[in-house]
């Protein structure tokens, strides 16, 4: 059977900074409260020029990690796009970067697991590839929310937390059997699929009501997270699936070169680097430059550990995610 190996990584985000201090002078907030609950000193927010889109910014990812896998955008036989935040309500940006990268009419695929969308992503490509279905698959995953959200204080619970970028990997078959994905865990909960939300603009309040309702007041169209229990949950479940993977292949938290999690808070992923007993340098972590970018988190920071020289060949490299749905998951990779 095929491997799945990772044989390129790329990332683009906005050039707008905005810092804890920006934010500070339009909504009741501070660097200090900022740093101390999340650890972000600051995230790209897109200029208003509407130049950069989600999948705009996508595609300028995925040109990097088709570079840098040595390839072209020919040789992509298969788009797998992760995004909460699509251009259009439909279709989703698959099929706009297979239009900009100006290739054939492969397939594209959107993935709508948040958070949690890359690993998901990565979880189908390796299926895909194993099987010998594909051979280049381009996984994205990039988000715009600085449009979308309450920057009023009343929105700042959420606001200050997200931020825009794109991270992309292509994904190669490979005959190696000693390198590449070893297992990938996915899992969901539904029940608390509102805890993590944005429910206005939906088909559960189709189109005339999204427009009569427009009452500035709602907030329904922004984002709305049950911060506490989000968190509660989040560092549970990230052990346990990181667990549940390592367990499969016989491995144990020491065995782990890298753990790329999630940016969605430091303190998460101090507290999980804590419990398992990583040593710190163990656990890449970017948060403080660019917040939550949701399903792009972990393909930036895979791009930028990569750059960093952090993550060698045969390094086992841990990739795990908890998000709105909620929906979370692992991956394990001999780099
Ligand atoms: O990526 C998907 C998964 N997401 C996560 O895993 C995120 C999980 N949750 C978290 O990271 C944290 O819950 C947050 C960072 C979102 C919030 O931190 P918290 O320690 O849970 O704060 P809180 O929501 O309990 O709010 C504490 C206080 C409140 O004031 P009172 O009621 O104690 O007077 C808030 O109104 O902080 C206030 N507050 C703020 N103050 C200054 C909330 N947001 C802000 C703000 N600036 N931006």
């Amino acid at each position: 059977m095929k491997r799945t190996v990772i044989a390129g990584v790329g990332h683009y985000v906005p050039e707008n900074v905005v810092t804890n201090d920006d934010l500070s002078r339009i909504m009741e907030t501070s660097d200090e409260w900022i740093q101390e609950r999340t650890g972000i000193k600051e995230r790209r927010w897109v200029s208003s020029d509407g130049e950069d889109t989600t999948s705009g910014m996508g595609t300028k990812a995925a040109r990097n990690a088709i570079a840098d896998a040595g390839l072209k955008p020919e040789d992509i036989d298969f788009i797998i796009f992760a995004t909460l935040s699509p251009d259009y309500y439909f279709p989703g940006p698959g099929v706009q970067v297979q239009e900009n990268l100006g290739i054939d009419t492969v397939g594209a695929l959107d993935v709508r697991n948040q958070c949690s969308g890359f690993v998901y992503g990565l979880s189908v490509a390796d299926q895909f590839i194993k099987t010998g279905m594909y051979k280049n698959i381009l996984l994205i995953g990039s988000e715009l929310h600085s449009g979308g959200l309450d920057k009023t204080t009343r929105g700042r619970g959420v606001s200050v937390i997200f931020g825009d970028g794109a991270g992309a990997v292509v994904l190669q078959a490979s005959d190696d059997q000693s390198k590449g994905v070893l297992t990938t865990k996915l899992h969901s909960e539904g029940k608390h699929a509102k805890e993590l939300a944005l429910l206005g603009p939906a088909t559960a309040r189709w189109v005339d009501r999204i427009i009569e309702d427009a009452d500035p007041e709602d907030m329904s169209y922004y984002p709305y997270m049950n911060g506490n229990f989000v968190f509660k949950h989040a560092v549970t479940r990230f052990q346990e699936v990181i667990m549940e993977g390592l367990n499969e292949i016989g491995k144990s938290p020491e065995d782990i070169d890298l753990l790329i999690p999630h940016q969605a808070n430091l303190r998460i992923s101090q507290y999980i680097q804590a419990k398992m007993g990583l040593a710190p340098e163990k656990v890449f972590n970017n948060i403080m430059k660019y917040g939550n970018t949701t399903a792009a988190s972990i393909p930036i920071a895979l791009s930028e550990a990569k750059a960093a020289g952090k993550l060698k060949e045969g390094d086992l490299l841990c990739l795990a995610a908890f998000g709105s749905g909620f929906t979370w998951g692992s991956a394990l990779v001999q780099f």
